[in-house]
């Protein structure tokens, strides 16, 4: 029997105060983006803002439904715009914020699983990893450095024999 370890790392800062001027911005443009959700039901509203390799920004906020499972994650919607609107083109970084009726806003929310798994294929389609900013209104920030880390074996196309 061989024990496998799983090692996983990520930068932690105070706050957006700490972050570069290109990371701030884009963290700053993903809690203006929280405006944008469609969010009734929850009342949670996420934004989320990538800036592609060629500079290029593209925005996500997550989009409810009285069908509750029909809703997508701001996430999910930002990977699906850049897919269909810049086919092929990677992402750099992705900021992800959320304002919360009731709640503190004041920390880092990470992915669902769902979102994970399409993060997952999309780095991998494109070759490139996707490097997260996540954090909330207010507080510290984690940094990651490519959103695969969050899914470890994973399920991949290549299970299929197919190539991306
Ligand atoms: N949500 C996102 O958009 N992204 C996340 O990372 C977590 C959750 C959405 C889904 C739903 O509309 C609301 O937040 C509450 O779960």
């Amino acid at each position: 029997m061989n024990q496998v370890e799983y090692k996983f790392s990520y930068e932690v800062y105070n706050s957006i105060e700490d972050l570069s001027k290109e990371d701030a911005f884009l963290l700053n443009e993903a809690r203006q983006m929280t405006q944008n959700a469609w969010a009734p039901y929850s009342r949670f509203r996420v934004g989320a803002v990538a800036r592609l390799k060629s500079g290029r920004l593209v925005i996500g906020a997550n989009q409810e439904n009285a069908s509750y499972p029909a809703g997508i994650c701001a996430e999910s919607v930002l990977l699906s715009t850049a897919g269909a609107t810049y086919p092929g083109e990677p992402i750099e970084t992705l900021a992800v914020s959320y304002e919360g009726d009731g709640v503190a806003n004041d920390h880092p929310i990470s992915p669902c699983g769902i979102c994970r798994q399409r993060l997952q294929e999309f780095e991998q389609r494109t070759k490139h990893p996707v490097r997260l900013i996540l954090a909330g209104k207010t507080g510290k920030v984690y940094i990651i450095s490519t959103a695969s880390l969050l899914m470890p074996l994973a399920f991949t196309g290549d299970e299929l024999d197919i190539q991306l």
